[in-house]
């Protein structure tokens, strides 16, 4: 039995930072455990400009403690009306490492998005001319659909016709929680791969809704039924380098998250490697970990490996309850119970 791994340093290919007091407290768990990490830029207002990107990367920077080499990479927040050539230009720059389609109000402060896929096809070419990454957020938002089919629906209503228009567009499909976006992205060429949350690995929608609500398993897009949690535990132990490492580590005060209208995201970064760990130990996939955590990403942003390595070891991990942060307080995820893997640095 493997009592210790050690990879190469993992990045985190998908997180929410917020900004002001929470981004200072939650940075330093990020970059305690990874060298990178794509930065969300759903803040009020969003970052929608190439200058707004380059002073968030500093107010992130001048967060990291000392001792971290961390390096947050940013993206555009697409709108119906981004300035292209903004985005392009910061993308030259090496400001923007990838532009974010939020179907708009999707999710947490994505009232801005895109309202009309079709209207950013345009900017939709330009990066495929440019290999700029499109990040998306993989549902759709009509009212009419299901909140459990929002993100097949988008695949067949909008993803299937941006891939057949933009054949070379490299597109991640974000937090994938069903196994169709799983068979569609195996289905998909080398440019469309997907991340996967430690969340959707460990549970299912029992979780959030049997015996009483339970606020601090809800997020989006949702957890869905088991059939569904299965093959992404598949895809993530496959060995495939089209599904790597993404939290959504996404931090709401307790309050906001314990209310009569709860907000979704929950916060992975302090036990992210311990909790997709595990879920790589259940599955007798351990060797599969470096892959997917390390390697897979990288190569598909066109970025190097990082050069350093982290080590996690089998011994009794218990997770606080809360976090005192920014002067309140924040549920880990995992808050309150033990795991079976420790990260040792
Ligand atoms: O659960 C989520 N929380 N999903 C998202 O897409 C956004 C995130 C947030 O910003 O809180
Ligand atoms: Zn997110």
């Amino acid at each position: 039995m493997t009592d210790t791994l050690t990879i190469r340093r993992p990045d985190d290919w998908h997180l929410h930072f917020r900004d002001g007091d929470v981004m200072r407290a939650v940075v330093p768990y990020t970059a305690r455990q990874f060298a990178r990490a794509i930065v969300m830029p759903n803040l009020t207002p969003p970052i929608t400009t190439t200058e707004m990107a380059r002073d968030y990367r500093e107010r992130i920077l001048a967060a990291v403690p000392e001792g971290h080499d961390f390096m947050p990479l940013m993206t555009c927040y697409l709108t119906d009306t981004t300035n292209v050539d903004d985005l392009a230009r910061g993308a030259g720059e090496g400001v923007f490492t990838a532009a974010k389609l939020y179907p708009a109000n999707a999710t947490t402060n994505s009232a801005s998005g895109v309202s009309d896929v079709e209207l950013i096809y345009p900017v939709l070419e330009r990066m495929e001319a440019e290999g700029i990454v499109l990040c998306v957020h993989g549902e759709v938002t009509d009212h009419d659909i299901d909140v459990f089919d929002r993100e097949a629906e988008f695949i067949e209503r909008h993803l299937r016709a941006i891939i057949a228009n933009f054949p070379k567009l490299k597109v991640v499909f974000e937090h994938i929680t069903t196994l169709d976006a799983v068979e569609f992205v195996k289905a998909s060429g080398p440019n469309v791969a997907a991340t996967i949350t430690p969340q959707h690995l460990h549970i299912n929608r029992n979780a959030m809704l049997v015996g009483g609500i339970q606020p601090h398993n809800y997020c989006l897009p949702v957890a869905k039924r088991e059939t569904h949690r299965l093959a992404l535990r598949a895809a993530a132990t496959s060995g495939s380098p089209k599904f790597f490492l993404g939290t959504d580590s996404a931090p709401h005060f307790r309050h906001d998250k314990e209310s009569a209208c709860g907000c979704a995201g929950i916060f992975g970064a302090p036990v992210a490697l311990e909790s997709y760990l595990t879920v790589f130990d259940e599955e007798g996939a351990i060797e599969q970990f470096e892959g997917f955590a390390s390697l897979y990403g990288p190569a598909f942003y066109g970025l190097p490996v990082n050069e350093d390595s982290v080590t996690l070891e089998r011994a009794e991990s218990p997770v606080p309850d809360e976090l005192a942060l920014a002067g309140s307080t924040i549920v880990p995820w995992h808050g309150g119970q033990t795991l079976g893997w420790r990260f040792r640095g």
